[in-house]
Parts: structure tokens; C-alpha cells; sequence
């Protein structure tokens, strides 16, 4: 009956069942009233059977009668009428999958097959066949749908043979229809007595000679109905199957017969006019789409940023008044080689998530037009582009508007091919897709990105492409032009750094050509009276200035300035006096060494402003933009709002300024709130750093993800060592640094990607006093901050290893020694 995968699988084969169904096909069909119907139920169940096997004892495997009389009990004719076929899957589905009914048998997933026998009049069946696996939650969820109708029987005028024409003959026809999209819904997707009847009628009044013309047409004529009943086609973009035979037209074979497998993008002459015509309001849907952005030429990071902001300003291309375009997901960011042409600057590449309600080509329009108010100009193919934005996923959209097949995918000029027809080879798509969306299911490969990534991924190609972080310039230059005046100012670049883009074990071979992994040094200047390691040393101008400028000298890489001590019992500053710290010092800071880089440590919106209108261009906030005591972190309540204002505050400061952020791990006051046995399920010697993972992760999630959102590309996390951690989990966030930010999966089910995986990491353990703790166990000596520079040395050394990619540090030149020593080992 259905597909089955390659295990042991236990199947119950057309159990009856008489349930009261509201739809469906009857004949007549009694308006609003449920008629009690037989539905034949299949059912197969992956399930290994191997101790059963080698046992022969039931109690191993899944009790069939068992199973068949719970879904007796459940389904019968007294239960409230069901909708649709689709609303009994979904009930079975609940019967089968979940939790809650103690006695039907555990089972995780089922491939279920529902045909209803009194079908419309002239076929012999319709049905929905689907599959649906548990998820944790006590939930599940359907990956495959596909609704069917067989045995369709028309008589027609079909052959070649004149005489063959004469007269009409019977054709039977089995229609099948499967959705790329996932999900059972509950409500009615296809009709199938008004579309058999269609179908019926059409076949009755065609007269082809063949059977793939006709077979052909009726998957045609299926799609438009599928196209004119669907108020979104996008949305689920059909393959139809076709399966039609002549039983009478060959002497000594039962029939002959043909199988074919269509969708819209197959008819270009339908449905690309469909794509073009002049939506209605109501076609007005938002849906979800990946764009891919690169640029190779100019500014580079200013010229996507440049983009996005163009993308979300679209009034101004097409004059559209509704705001229709918001980009709600980014990935990495990845410089790589160019692909073809090699005699050019290396590209950078993106790719975003937006919501929008314009309709393909309507988007395609505004693309191009950014393109060109970006400054593309038109050049060899695959040269170089000041921006270059394609369509790569339209929902889960087929569409392909060429006239002919035969035009070159290369160039695609006005018409529109999606997904991208080149995806599946580019991993510089690929990859940031991946950071994405990696579970996505290409509609016409059937493949999850992040197969498509692991197939096309190669190490040597992958040492070609790393990860970029842009720093602008801030404040902007005078005299500075922006000619844009739809969108906020978007400031030149002052630097970049680059990073691996896969994290590579630190004794991975470092001979790939283009692996730079390199940890860079954050200087610390505290323009305050009383932060523990230095206090009172920085916070004169001059003794600033010469701080910075020793800084420079030795090469570090960026300079912290902060002027709010995080130190715990801290006397409480007022915003305004907190300004008056940072303000002036990275004023002058800026005049006499601009092209430093320089982050303000603060978690104020109104302080990290007014340091960047004096020349910072990072954000380190050791509350991750939740503001001061925001543990526990809550999204909803009344203590959420303190904390979810000011995240919105602080995005808005760091998109504004598209400067880079370091978000740090943090539970309020960094002495307290240590316990992580919450984290209990994640093992010994993992608890702090799956806590991490979790809690970070929500708040980076929330920072990147949905509206107004920070680009992905300029986050970088900080687990908070010596920050509500016990001596032992401080060392295991250092020891093993790396896995937080890993490719693995978190939570007590171990099914939710790691929402930290990817990002560069900033570590912070100078002075910090569990170093003072470790010394006074080992040596009874007590340690002032001042005097734990060696033991910094050792976990700054770590910290190295573990890949980071940048640390902070206070004894500046011992430590940038260290770096370079241990940038040369690792
Ligand atoms: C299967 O379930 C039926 C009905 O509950 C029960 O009578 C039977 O003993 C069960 N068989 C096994 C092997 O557990
Ligand atoms: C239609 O489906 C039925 C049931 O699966 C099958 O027996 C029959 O051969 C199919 N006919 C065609 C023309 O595909």
C-alpha cells in the first residue's frame, strides 16, 4: 500500500470503521448534515521487531487488536461528525501519537492511509493518505500529504486509428494530489466530488489521439482547479499525478497505460499568466521567503545593509503604499572566492528571511530595482556587482515563468525560476540558507537544506569561505554623502574581521589555505571610579588617551570602554552620569586614533547611543540587551516588560548604527543564581553550558529573529564567565567553549537546534575571582584582580583554544603575548 521505509513495519490493512462525516461523497450530498460513512483505514507503523522476532512473544511488539480496538473506541458512530477526512487523519494521529491515551500502544510514528468507498459518482475511491511523526510536547506533526482519487472512469474519443475514433471508449483515470507543504489540516483542501465531476465532464468532451495528450490535460486541468479553488496557490504548490489506462485498447494485455507528474511550473503557458496578472486584494497573503544577498564590488557591507534597508522601504521602487516587505531572519555573513571568474574581489554573501505580500514577480521588480539604486552595473556575467539579491524560496512555491525550457538558467533576465534553479550546487547559498532554515524542504529536490549543504560541502571549499563581521564607521564621516532619504543613514565600513565559518577542533590541520583563525584581543578601559580590576587607573582623559594609544601600539584589536562597573555591590550610576564617563573618553579616543575600533560596554540604550554618536562602533552589554536583574528572564508578564523594552530599545540603537553587538550570558547579579540543575538532563560536566545555550540562546533569538531584528552577522556571544557561575561551571564554560556554540542539539528532548550555533564567541575571564579562588585552594595565597595576570594567562590560553574570537583582557601586552603564542599553536 504506502511507501515504506527501509525497517520492520507493522501494518493493519483496511480495518473498517463507520464514522458520521459532514463532507466527502456522498451522493446526494445532505447539506450540513454528517451521514454515517465506511472509511477503510491502513495503517503502518515503523517498528523494530527483532525481539519479538527472536523472543516470538507479543509483549515486544505493538498489540494489533489492541491497536485496532482503541481506534474502534475512539472512531465510531456516536462521536460529533467529523469535517473532512483530513479532520478524521488528524484524529487518529491523536489517538496514535499521543500520550494522553494510556492504553493504545506507544508508537512514533505512522504512515496512515484513510479511503472512503462511497465515493463521488464515477470513480471508485477517494482518500488521504499521510504520515506524521510525534514530537515532544506530547505533539505531532505531518511531513507528507497526498489526497487521491481512483478509478476514474469516463468514456472519451481516444486513438490514433480512424476507426478507433468512431466511437467513444473507456478510460480509467487515478488522480493524485500531493502537497510540498506539510501539515494535515483539519479543514476541507480538495473536494473531490466537485473535482471528479469536473474532471469527468472535461475527459467526456476531449478527443485526443493519445493517452499521454490526454493524461497530460487532465493534470493540466486538475492544477487549475487546485489553482482557482486555493486562495494562496503559493502556499502549496501542487505535484499532481496522473495515472490513465485504455482498458480495451490492446488484444492481449489488460490495458495499456501511463503515469506522469506534474505542477504549475510544467504548463508556463497557464500559470505564468496567472503569476503576472494584477493581484487582487485578496491575493494579498503574506508568506515567507528566502532571498540570497552577495556583492563583490565597493563597500560591500554597506552595500547589503544599503539593501536590506531598501528592501524594507519599497513605497519608494513600486509605488506600493502598504508596507510590504519585512526581513525577519538573517544568516552569517561569508567572504569566499569568487565561483567562475577568479580575477575579482571576493564576494560576500547573506541570505535573509522576509515576510512580504508581493507576489513573485511584483518582488522580482523590487529586487531589481534595488539592484540598480544600489549601483549593479551591468557587467560580465558572474562579474563583479555592487549587490546582487535573488529569490532562492517562495513559500514552498514551484514557479518558472521561462517561455521555453531551453533558456539558460544563467540568464534568467526578467523571468523568474524558484526555488533557485542553481541552489543545489552553491554553498555560499547553501550555507547561510542553512543558518536559517536548515529543516526547509526544497519542493522540487525533496531535500532538507541542510542535506543539500552536507552533500555539496567539501573541506577544501569550505576552507575558502569564512565568516565576516563588518565594523562601520561611527560617528559618520563629515562630508559624507547618502543619497537614499527612504532609509536611515547607512555608515561606511571602517573594518572587518573574518573568523572560520566551521568550527575546526584545535587539533584540526591549520594547512587549509584559507583558515584564518586568529583570536583578537579586547582591551578594557573603565572610565570608572570603582570597576574591581583597575579601578580609578583609566579614568582621567590624558591617562586614557595614553592607554589607547599603547593599545594601538601593541595591536589590539578593539577597545572596551565602560563606565558602569558590573562589579557586584557597584554603586548605582544615573544614565546621564554614565554618559558623562564614556562620552568625552571616546571622544577623544576617536579624534586621536580613528581607525580603531571601540565597543561601550553598557546595558542603556540612551548611553550605547550617545557613545556611538562619539565614536564607538560595537555594543557589549553583559545583560543581552534585557536590562539590569532580568532573571529569571521572562517573555511574558508584567516583568517581561521592563526587560522586552529594553531589548527594543537597544536593537533599535544597533540597527540604527548597524554596528556589531556582544551579548552576554548573564542572571542578573553576577554573585548569585548558580544552581543549574534545571539543566540536570544535559550530563555531568554539561549543565552550565546547556544552560547557557538555553537561556542566551532565547534572548539571541529574540534579538535576530522576527521584525526590526539585528543581522545575525553582527551578534557575537559571550558566555559570561565569572557571571552567576560556581567555580566548577566557570570551568567548564571555559574548558569546553567551543560546544556552546556548536551545531548540536539542546533541550531535555535533545530536538531543538542549538540557537547559539554559529556565533563567534567573546570570553572574558581576566582577573575574574574564581581564578583568585583556584589560587587560594592551590596555594593559600589571596590575590588581588591586579595580581592574577598568570593565571589569565592560562585561561586566556584556553580560551584560544577553544577557538574564540576575541577576548578581553586587562594586562594588555602580557596577554596579546599569550594570543599570539597560542594563535601559533592553535
Ligand atoms: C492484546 O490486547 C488484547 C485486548 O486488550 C488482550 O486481550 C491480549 O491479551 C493482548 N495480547 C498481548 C500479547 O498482550
Ligand atoms: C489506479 O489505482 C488502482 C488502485 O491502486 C490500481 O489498481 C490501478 O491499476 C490504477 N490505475 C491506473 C491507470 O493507474
Amino acid at each position: 500500500m504506502l511507501s515504506l521505509p527501509q525497517r520492520d513495519t507493522i501494518c493493519i490493512n483496511h480495518l473498517v470503521l463507520t464514522v458520521p462525516l459532514l463532507s466527502g461523497a456522498v451522493w446526494p450530498k445532505a447539506l450540513g448534515k454528517a451521514t454515517l460513512q465506511p472509511v477503510l483505514i491502513s495503517l503502518s507503523i515503523p517498528h523494530g521487531i527483532s525481539s519479538t522476532a527472536s523472543s516470538d512473544d507479543l509483549s515486544h511488539s505493538i498489540n494489533y487488536s489492541l491497536l485496532c480496538s482503541s481506534l474502534r473506541d475512539s472512531l465510531n458512530d456516536k462521536i460529533a461528525p467529523l469535517e473532512t477526512l483530513e479532520a478524521l487523519s488528524a484524529r487518529i494521529f491523536d489517538i496514535l501519537l499521543l500520550r494522553s491515551s494510556t492504553d493504545a500502544p506507544l508508537v512514533s510514528e505512522a504512515h496512515l492511509k484513510i479511503t472512503q468507498t462511497r465515493a463521488p459518482l464515477n470513480c471508485k475511491a477517494v482518500g488521504v493518505e499521510s504520515r506524521a511523526t510525534s514530537l515532544p510536547g506530547n505533539s505531532w506533526a505531518a511531513d507528507y500529504v497526498k489526497h487521491f482519487c481512483e478509478n476514474l472512469e469516463c468514456s472519451t474519443i481516444i486513438g490514433i486509428n480512424p476507426c478507433e475514433r468512431e466511437e467513444r471508449q473507456i478510460v480509467r483515470v487515478n488522480v493524485s494530489i500531493e502537497r510540498s507543504e506539510s501539515g494535515v489540516q483539519r479543514h476541507n483542501w480538495v473536494d473531490f466530488r466537485s473535482l471528479a465531476r469536473t474532471l469527468h465532464e472535461k475527459i467526456g468532451k476531449s478527443s485526443y489521439q493519445t493517452l499521454e495528450a490526454l493524461a497530460s490535460y487532465i493534470a493540466e486541468e486538475t492544477l487549475n482547479y487546485l489553482w482557482n479553488a486555493n486562495p494562496d496557490p503559493f502556499l502549496r504548490t501542487p505535484f499532481v499525478s496522473v495515472g490513465a489506462a485504455k482498458p480495451s485498447a490492446i488484444v492481449f494485455a489488460s490495458s495499456s497505460e501511463i503515469q506522469i507528474r506534474r505542477t504549475y511550473s510544467d504548463y508556463p503557458a497557464s500559470f505564468t499568466r496567472q503569476l503576472q496578472s494584477e493581484p487582487t486584494h485578496a491575493d494579498r497573503v503574506t508568506r515567507t521567503v528566502a532571498l540570497a544577498l552577495g556583492s563583490n564590488l565597493g563597500d560591500r557591507f554597506f552595500n547589503i545593509e544599503l539593501a536590506l534597508r531598501l528592501l524594507e522601504a519599497p513605497p519608494v521602487v513600486l509605488g506600493i503604499s502598504e508596507d510590504t516587505v519585512h526581513v525577519v531572519d538573517t544568516s552569517f555573513m561569508y567572504e569566499s572566492t569568487p565561483m567562475y571568474v577568479t580575477d575579482q574581489p571576493s564576494f560576500i554573501n547573506c541570505a535573509c528571511v522576509i515576510e512580504t505580500n508581493l507576489m513573485p514577480l511584483e518582488l522580482l521588480k523590487l529586487l531589481k530595482a534595488i539592484e540598480i539604486t544600489v549601483g549593479r552595473v551591468p557587467s560580465v556575467r558572474n562579474g563583479p556587482r555592487a549587490v546582487d539579491l535573488d529569490i532562492i524560496f517562495y513559500a514552498g512555491a514551484v514557479i518558472d515563468t521561462r517561455e521555453s525550457l531551453q533558456t539558460e538558467l544563467d540568464d534568467l533576465e526578467g523571468e523568474l525560476v524558484v526555488p533557485h534553479p542553481r541552489l543545489a550546487e552553491r554553498e555560499f547559498v547553501l550555507k547561510p540558507l542553512n543558518d536559517m532554515i536548515p529543516d526547509f524542504i526544497h519542493p522540487v529536490l525533496h531535500q532538507s537544506v541542510s542535506a543539500l549543504l552536507a552533500a555539496v560541502e567539501t573541506p577544501a571549499k569550505t576552507g575558502s569561505m569564512y565568516k565576516v563581521i563588518p565594523f562601520p564607521q561611527c560617528p559618520l564621516p563629515t562630508n559624507y554623502v547618502f543619497p537614499h532619504t527612504s532609509v536611515d543613514v547607512v555608515p561606511p565600513t571602517l573594518t572587518h574581521w573574518i573568523y572560520p565559518s566551521v568550527h575546526q577542533p584545535a587539533h584540526a590541520s591549520r594547512t587549509a589555505p584559507w583558515a584564518p583563525r586568529e583570536t583578537r584581543v579586547m582591551a578594557t578601559l573603565n572610565a570608572t571610579p570603582d570597576s574591581f580590576s583597575d579601578g580609578a587607573t583609566h579614568n582621567t582623559l590624558p591617562k586614557a588617551l595614553e592607554y589607547a594609544q599603547s593599545a594601538v601600539a601593541a595591536g589590539a584589536g578593539i577597545l572596551d570602554v565602560g563606565g558602569y562597573s558590573t562589579r557586584p555591590g557597584a554603586a548605582f550610576i544615573t544614565p546621564e552620569e554614565e554618559i558623562s564617563r564614556v562620552e568625552p573618553t571616546i571622544a577623544a579616543i576617536h579624534a586621536a586614533h580613528p581607525q580603531l575600533s571601540i565597543s561601550i560596554d553598557t546595558f542603556r540604550p540612551d548611553v550605547a547611543r550617545a557613545a556611538i554618536s562619539a565614536g564607538a562602533n560595537c555594543i557589549n552589554d553583559v545583560y543581552a540587551f534585557t536590562g539590569r536583574g532580568s532573571y529569571p528572564f521572562e517573555e511574558t508578564g508584567d516583568a517581561a516588560g521592563g526587560a522586552l523594552k529594553c531589548m527594543s530599545a537597544m536593537k533599535k540603537v544597533a540597527r540604527e548604527f548597524a554596528v556589531p553587538v556582544v551579548l552576554m550570558h548573564s542572571r542578573g547579579d553576577a554573585g548569585s543564581n548558580k544552581d543549574y540543575n534545571a539543566y540536570g538532563y544535559a550530563g555531568p560536566g554539561e549543565t552550565v553550558s546547556e544552560g547557557v545555550r538555553i537561556e542566551l540562546g532565547r534572548k539571541v533569538d529574540l534579538i535576530v529573529k522576527g521584525r526590526g531584528g539585528v543581522r545575525r552577522w553582527l551578534v557575537i556571544v559571550d558566555p559570561g564567565v565569572g557571571f552567576s557561575k560556581t567555580l566548577g561551571g566557570n570551568l567548564e564554560v571555559l574548558r569546553d567553549a567551543a560546544a556552546i556554540t556548536a551545531d548540536v542539539s539542546v533541550g531535555s528532548s535533545k530536538t531543538q537546534r542549538n540557537p547559539l550555533a554559529g556565533y563567534p564567541q567573546l570570553i572574558g575571564a581576566s582577573r575574574k575571582s574564581f581564578l583568585g579562588v583556584i589560587l587560594e585552594q592551590g596555594t593559600g595565597r589571596k590575590t588581588e584582580p591586579k595580581e592574577r595576570g598568570w593565571a589569565t594567562a592560562a585561561a586566556v590560553a584556553c580560551a584560544v583554544q577553544q577557538g574564540a574570537l576575541v577576548v578581553r583582557v586587562h594586562d594588555l601586552h602580557e596577554m596579546i603575548d599569550v594570543v599570539h603564542i597560542a594563535n601559533a599553536l592553535w
